[in-house]
């Protein structure tokens, strides 16, 4: 049997679509009809950069869809069940196919309240928010995603609020009762990003890095940020965030930088996935919980994009992400759509 893939052929090189073999899962996996898939700056990365993939190389890492097989010993999933993870870039868990394995422990349940669009647009936002600000590899502020743990009085700030990453760290502060949230982004995403628990939101275009630490100031009535997370990752978002924060402060970023540490600051760089082994134990709980907090409505997916011709539509989602053509939104391919 085999299947439409969009493979990266070679280092630097383009993306097409061809037939390959239909993964079979292995122990402990499920494989995956994949519904839909969303894109990721990390995808056109990849091949502007050439790192972390062997070639032909299948990646995307943001998967909902159906359960086609199950494999040895997996327990708590039938074939048909929608369900959503997070792939990783090896070739049969990418997400630019039609059918994908993943590991069953780090799968869920698609919540009813959602469509798989939507359910694509979670894993690797929510878990890289996550894992900063919950797991012992960030922040450790609730490993065990316990519903009593508060942080009500203190601040926090997120640099990049209409980001995906940044959407899910919004309502993460807000889940841990964070009673002053501010964020750096766009004006015009202000109502968005407040109903997702931004109390404040700082407008990048009248308020420059440079000033960003007085602005916060003036919000906090001068007492201190003591926890800040950067989802935009450049030199210059560091930098603010680390002027922002009080001393002994932690900043979590999501791209590591030559020098991660600075006037008795903590810079925390994290690897926002559950597959590697150092991630795997709060992987394991994070897709326990997940599910329930969609369905709750505590945690909202990213608003999304639809594009249109299966994973060939793939390539130019991308290239609208590296041109910064994507404002608030994830694009969502459908590969089953592909011709
Ligand atoms: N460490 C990890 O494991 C990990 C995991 C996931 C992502 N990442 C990285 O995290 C970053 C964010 O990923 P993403 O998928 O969340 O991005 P995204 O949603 O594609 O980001 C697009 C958004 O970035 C905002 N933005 C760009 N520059 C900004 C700035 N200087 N200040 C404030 N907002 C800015 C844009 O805001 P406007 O609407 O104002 O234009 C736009 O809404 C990327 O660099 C990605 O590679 C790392």
């Amino acid at each position: 049997m085999s299947q439409k893939v969009l493979f990266l052929e070679k280092a630097l090189g383009s993306f097409m679509v061809a037939n390959a073999p239909i993964p079979k899962p292995g122990p402990g996996q499920v494989s995956i009809k994949v519904i839909s898939s969303a894109l990721n700056p990390v995808d056109w990365k990849i091949q502007a950069f050439d790192f972390g993939v062997k070639y032909p190389a299948i990646i995307g890492v943001d998967i909902a869809g159906d359960v086609e097989e199950i494999g040895e010993g997996v327990q708590g999933f039938s074939k048909g069940d929608k369900v959503f993870c997070q792939g990783t870039f090896v070739s049969e868990m990418g997400g630019f196919q039609q059918y994908a394995l993943n590991p069953a422990e780090i799968v869920g349940k698609i919540p009813s309240n959602i469509d798989y669009a939507q359910a694509s647009s979670i894993p690797v936002g929510f878990t890289t928010a996550a894992i900063g600000i919950m797991s012992k590899n960030g922040l450790a502020l609730n490993p065990s995603f316990d519903s009593n743990v508060s942080f009500s009085g203190k601040p926090a700030f997120v640099f990049g609020g209409s980001t995906s990453v940044g959407q899910y760290a919004l309502q993460i502060f807000r889940l841990l009762g964070f009673s002053t949230i501010i964020t750096y982004a766009s004006a015009r995403h202000t109502d968005f990003l407040k109903s997702l628990g931004a109390t404040h939101v700082i407008d990048r275009a009248k308020v420059s890095v440079d000033s960003l630490a007085e602005a916060m100031r003036k919000i906090t009535d001068n007492s201190p940020i003591e926890i800040a997370f950067n989802a935009v990752g450049d030199p210059d978002s560091r930098a603010a965030c680390l002027n922002s924060l009080a001393q002994g402060g932690k900043l979590v970023d999501v791209i590591s930088q030559t020098k991660d540490e600075a006037d008795g600051k903590k810079v925390l760089t994290i690897h926002g996935s559950p597959h590697p082994a150092h991630n795997r134990e709060f992987g394991r709980i994070l897709w326990k919980h997940l599910p329930r907090l969609v369905q709750e409505g505590k945690i909202i997916p990213n608003r999304v994009e639809k594009l249109s011709n299966g994973l060939a539509g793939i390539d130019d989602g991308l290239k609208k992400m590296k041109a910064h053509q994507v404002s608030g939104v994830k694009l969502i391919a459908f590969p089953q759509e592909t011709v």
